[in-house]
């Protein structure tokens, strides 16, 4: 049990033993001290009860610090807790405890403490959802690796999940691509570059209908047939999707994302008439101006703001897809959860479809996870030099090429090989913990410089570490990768009880990460163990520690904060080398 659970369960007891005890469900979180001058973990009850009940807290803090001293648990968990500040409740681990919980950490290399969820859920994660050929950009990054983090955080944690990507394989852009395709494909551009030939047909046939109406009318034409099944329009489009997702896939590879399924919008295709005429059957939808529409004049967010879900040509859109793609989960896949990690703009269009959903009868929660944009130095969004959208393949590579020139620097001696393949784990999980290690909501800026550096809340920070514990370790001769014995150490310098209590941690930090869609928590944790590591090797010797128990329980420190390293990485989506 993590050591907040240990506190709260002992905490609950002696709540209940007070002469007006709160009610069973009464919530008593304990969490980390925010600061450990004032002991290790804390408890707000006092206050938070108080209030409720228009007493003074710390007298309160006081009744509840009297019943917690018959507690024999707690005894050898904590010192007499302490009352702070309007009626916070201190620990302070005793050192033996937290020895203890160590020796448990490194028994258990594979959980690192994690408990599984009281309730396991299914969970139906939609993430990365590029458009096929339309440019892929930089936010599709954020979406792939905020959701491909979250997926791994959930499915560590013991949730049920389910990766899709929602490919946007069968929207209006295809009339324009068609056009483009008919009228001016360079074919020796499309075996070049298929996904750069196919984005620049769509964009010039859009530059034609901007400018001439029937052109614009054309591409209506086109897009028309092949939603009619003409067979000439429907094999063009298969060639385009099939051209993109082999590019794609080079993509998702390079960045070790993986998908359970990619159905894409047209997967969903015939699914779309006869889920509107139920919806027009069922009164949720009707007809208006010739389109099929579907009001929400209880829901003062959405009472002008319908949802179109049939427009006046005929044509289904982006919404009806995601209302029969929302069925799919909840009746195929019996998901608990829906979780949509698509871009702030399209709050919306997830407002819309929740609320259509709603009406259906559905209960399963769809909930958005929205993100805010990748920014450039100038602080505007991220554009090449010519204003283009950056292209994504092209960012990764030269991630790659930017850690090379750096590994180069550091490391001369590398064999190439190395060299090139430390350049790849270095430049790309610099990007994609750049990414991570802010809150998803803000506008951060894009930096190379800082996002290689190896100062800072970086990757090549975070990795160097793990190199330089791993290398610790092999000089030590303990086994990295063998669990422990079991067997207690002493913990007795401040610098190892802080490290091991961090190492505690970890166990409270991933299903905090999942409470709300955070990962930059996990970055944050990872940051401040490899801090607290540094704190420990500037002032504990390891290999020269004087007497054996204390070199034995520092190597076994050293052990579990690389494990966590590894694996907090990992959960991240970013590889660890063994040298640098
Ligand atoms: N293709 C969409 C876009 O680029 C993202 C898809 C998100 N997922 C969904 N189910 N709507 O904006």
């Amino acid at each position: 049990m993590t050591i907040a659970h240990q506190l709260q369960a002992v905490l609950r007891r002696a709540l209940a033993t007070l002469p007006e005890p709160p009610p069973a469900d009464f919530d008593a979180p304990v969490s980390p001290a925010a600061d450990t001058r004032f002991g290790d973990y804390q408890a707000n009850v006092a206050m938070t009860l108080a209030k409720a009940r228009r007493t003074n807290p710390r007298a309160l803090a006081a009744q509840i610090v009297e019943a917690l001293k018959a507690d024999t648990v707690l005894a050898a968990i904590s010192a007499p807790p302490e009352i702070a500040g309007a009626g916070f409740i201190n620990f302070r681990l005793r050192p033996e405890f937290l020895a203890a919980q160590l020796a448990t950490l490194d028994a258990d290399p594979a959980r690192l403490g994690v408990e599984p969820p009281a309730r396991p859920l299914t969970v139906v994660i939609d993430l990365s959802g590029p458009n096929i050929a339309k440019p892929m950009h930089v936010g599709h990054l954020r979406s792939t690796m905020i959701g491909d983090a979250l997926a791994r955080v959930a499915r560590f944690a013991g949730h049920h999940v389910i990766t899709d990507n929602h490919l946007g394989d069968w929207g209006t852009q295809f009339g324009k691509v068609i056009y483009g395709w008919k009228h001016f494909l360079d074919e020796k551009a499309l075996a070049a570059d298929p996904l750069a030939e196919l984005v620049r047909a769509y964009q010039e046939a859009s530059r034609l209908s901007d400018a001439d109406p029937a052109i614009a009318d054309a591409c209506r034409e086109e897009l028309a047939r092949l939603q009619a099944g003409d067979e000439v329009n429907l094999a063009i489009w298969q060639k385009c999707v099939e051209l993109s997702r082999e590019e794609l896939d080079r993509i998702y590879d390079e960045l070790a994302v993986r998908f359970d399924h990619q159905f894409g919008e047209s997967f969903f295709r015939d699914a779309l008439a006869p889920l509107v005429a139920r919806l027009e059957e069922k009164g949720i939808a009707q007809t208006s101006e010739g389109a099929v529409v579907v009001f929400f004049p209880e829901d003062p967010k959405l009472a002008d703001k319908p949802a179109i879900i049939r427009k006046r040509d005929g044509a289904f859109n982006y919404a009806t897809t995601d209302v029969a793609t929302y069925e799919q989960r909840v009746n195929s896949f019996h998901a608990d959860a829906l979780w949509y990690v698509v871009g702030a703009p399209q709050a919306l269009h997830f407002e819309q479809i929740n609320a259509i959903v709603r009406r259906m009868g559905y209960t399963v929660p769809l909930t958005h996870i929205p993100f805010g944009s990748i920014l450039g130095e100038d602080r505007k969004i991220m554009r090449t030099r010519s204003g283009d959208n950056v292209a994504l393949r092209d960012l990764l590579d030269e991630a790659v090429e930017r850690a090379l020139a750096v590994v180069e620097e550091k490391n001369p001696e590398l064999p190439a090989d190395e060299k090139a393949e430390v350049a790849r784990v270095i430049g790309l999980g610099a990007v994609k913990y750049a990414e991570l290690s802010q809150h998803r909501l803000t506008d951060y800026i894009f930096s190379w410089s800082k996002m290689l550096s190896f100062q800072g809340n970086t990757a090549p920070y975070l990795q160097n570490a793990y190199v330089r514990i791993r290398s610790i370790l092999r000089r030590g001769g303990l086994d990295p990768d063998a669990p422990g014995s079991g067997g207690v150490p002493t913990l007795t310098a401040p610098a190892e009880f802080d490290l091991a209590r961090k190492l505690a941690q970890f166990a409270e930090t991933i299903p905090a990460v999942l409470d709300d869609f955070r990962p930059n928590l996990l970055a944050n944790y990872l940051y401040e163990l490899a801090g607290a590591f540094h704190t420990f090797y500037e002032t504990c010797p390891v290999l020269k520690a004087g007497e054996e128990t204390q070199r034995d329980t520092r190597l076994t420190l050293c052990r579990v904060v690389a494990r966590t390293l590894r694996t907090g990485l990992d959960l991240l989506g970013i590889e660890v080398p063994e040298r640098m």
